[in-house]
């Protein structure tokens, strides 16, 4: 498939190239382009073949259901309906507090909205993006767009252009060069259908930013134990995601702790001829010159700076052929809390504690 690379620009997006992406999307084509959060791989909602087709040029498991994209309130009443006026109230607070932006709100799905974006849920998951471009190609659409990550399933979600280039060329009608994300870790996807508002799966709208508006907020844990059930709440999260070629290994403890742990490790795996590499805090990663690649999550105190760097490591690791990567368990405050959910997930499931 011939692919179309559009470069759009990121704070005054050209009108006529959003219509013309718009259109492809309103006809049926699949446009990947950027989101604050990471890129998205974008098709028209209503249309069962462009939907497959999305599945079909990530590898994407076909119980995964797709988010769908609104610009505006009428169109996500378009995609989904309301249980009754207390899930509708708490739907519109949410909105108006973290809209547009990185939040997915589930609701119960409406039947135009095909089977193949929910995988057989009668709920749908529904996100109104704040950056420019997702923005106006949605309004130059005119309808709901169902979007996954523009990455090929499995792999870390895209956050640059060239992460897009890499997974979705030659499979995808355009890709939008847009810049960089902003947040850098999917949406936060939250559940409206229990008797609390619930996190299925963190990101940059924490659970206490939700508490503050709803009263109240659960969350669906991912330790090892909630990732490895069967019946997850959310598909998403019972496959292995975010991950790169590479084996990773995650340690928990005390820095220093952490520390020996890893320069012990590394010794050893260096010794059997392998490549590693070092995912750290910039006040950290100074320790680790015996490694093949240091790459910084920049500093130990903020959340989101390691959200923004993430992915872009994990893929960067990849290209320089590293075998193990290794990192520590973060706090898991604020964003944090994502960007561990994403790194452990990438670890497989496992955080090994450093002795003491
Ligand atoms: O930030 C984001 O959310 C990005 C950008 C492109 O908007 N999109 C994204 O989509 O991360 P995707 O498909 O990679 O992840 C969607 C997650 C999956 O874990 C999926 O299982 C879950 O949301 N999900 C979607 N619909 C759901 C539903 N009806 N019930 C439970 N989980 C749902
Ligand atoms: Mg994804």
């Amino acid at each position: 498939m011939k692919t179309e690379i559009i470069r759009i620009d990121p704070v005054r997006p050209e009108p006529y190239k959003l219509e013309y992406c718009g259109a492809v999307l309103r006809y049926g084509g699949l446009v990947a382009f950027p989101t604050e959060t990471v890129y998205g791989l974008g098709a028209n909602a209503f249309l069962d073949n462009a939907v497959r087709k999305v599945f079909e040029a990530k590898g994407r498991p076909a119980d995964n259901p797709l988010i769908v994209h609104v610009a505006y309130y009428a169109s996500a009443e378009s995609a989904g309906e309301f249980a009754d006026g207390r899930q509708r109230n708490l739907f519109y607070a949410l909105g108006a507090k973290f809209w547009p932006g990185p939040l997915t709100m589930i609701i119960k799905k409406r039947s135009v909205i095909p089977d193949s974006v929910s995988c057989g849920l009668d709920t749908v998951g529904i996100r109104m993006p704040s950056n420019r471009i997702a923005a106006g190609l949605l309004r130059a659409a005119r309808v709901p767009i169902a979007a996954p990550s523009a990455n090929s399933s499995g792999r870390p979600s895209p956050t640059r252009f060239e992460h897009v280039l890499e997974d979705m060329y030659g499979k995808v009608d355009v890709i939008i060069d847009g810049g960089e994300c902003s947040v850098g870790v999917e949406s936060t996807v939250l559940d409206l259908n229990g008797p609390e508002p619930t996190v299925l799966r963190p990101g940059a709208v924490t659970r206490e930013d939700i508490a503050r508006v709803a009263g109240t907020c659960g969350e669906y844990g991912w330790s090892s134990a909630d990732l490895h059930v069967d019946k997850p709440r959310s598909p998403g999260m019972k496959y292995r995601h975010y991950a790169p070629k590479a084996r990773m290994l995650m340690f928990s403890g005390t820095p220093d702790a952490v520390r020996r742990a890893i320069l012990a490790r590394l010794r050893a795996e260096k010794t059997a001829g392998k490549r590693v590499g070092v995912l750290e805090t910039e006040e950290q990663i100074c320790y680790y010159n015996e490694a093949d690649v240091l790459l910084s999550l920049g500093p130990e105190n903020e959340p989101r700076a390691h959200a923004q760097a993430l992915f872009a490591a994990l893929r960067q690791f990849d290209a320089a052929g590293v075998d193990v990567i290794f990192a520590r368990a973060l706090e898991a405050e604020g964003v944090d809390d994502a960007v561990m959910n994403r790194m452990f997930r990438a670890a497989g499931g496992t955080v090994l504690p450093a002795e003491e």
